[in-house]
């Protein structure tokens, strides 16, 4: 299976047929090294919550690929109106598709979804356990510490996807908790440095994290489990 660093919160994953994306903001990205348009044959979109840079190019992608898109209820019947294929579930739910299993774990966040300047309800904001051929990776989404991650422990993740920016989610030092609570053979540092109110140091939060093997990767940076 092949990760993808995107930037920011987005992550591709390949394993055969499957080709899913989590939170593909690229467009409007100051650090992305490609451009939405340079993704072809994304079979599924993954939305954590309602934020601008979350559910990004999503309707472009869907739209292109006819690629399903996983989020909950509430983005589901906002995504609606774009005539796409989405699914909806929620917070607790494990759903079994065709290239696995799925678990909608919950995030401290907001989800509102900003349109022509309104704001719509996205529902809770949201993380994602993926299971895949007998590999598990977790991301969380946009979120704050909670105590919660620990129950993830029992859920033997391979890689962790951490929000380590600050202001808007979990800064360095409480993810370093976080790692410590969910216990992941690797964790991966995102959702920082793309905007100067997300400055984080990835070699600092390597350097402090003694419960998982830390990956820090390069946008457009793969690793392979
Ligand atoms: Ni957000
Ligand atoms: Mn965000």
């Amino acid at each position: 299976m092949k990760l993808t660093y995107l930037g920011h919160s987005a992550v591709m994953i390949e394993e055969g047929q499957f080709k899913g994306i989590i939170d593909p903001f690229i467009t409007g990205n100051p650090l992305a090294q490609i451009s939405a348009d340079d993704l072809s044959g994304i079979t599924h979109i993954f939305v954590t919550h309602g934020h601008g840079d979350h559910i990004g190019d999503t309707v472009d992608i869907a739209k292109k690929t006819g690629a399903l898109i996983i989020a909950n209820h509430e983005i589901s019947a906002y995504l609606d109106k774009f005539k796409l294929r989405t699914p909806a579930m929620h917070i607790g739910g494990r759903t079994k598709f065709d290239f696995g299993r799925v678990k909608m774990t919950n995030a401290l966040h907001g989800s509102g979804i900003s349109e022509n300047g309104n704001m719509i309800y996205g529902g809770n904001p949201c993380g994602f356990v993926i299971e895949i051929n007998g590999k598990k990776i977790y991301h969380a989404g946009d979120t704050g510490l909670t105590l919660d991650m620990k129950l993830l422990e029992n859920e033997n993740i391979d890689v962790a996807f951490l929000p380590i920016g600050g202001n808007f989610t979990m800064d360095l030092d409480d993810a370093v908790t976080a790692a410590d609570f969910i216990k992941a053979k690797n964790v991966v540092p995102i959702h920082y440095n793309t905007f100067d109110l997300i400055k984080a140091d990835p070699d600092e939060y390597k350097n402090k994290v003694k419960t998982s093997e830390t990956v820090i990767l390069n946008i457009n940076e793969s690793i392979n489990i």
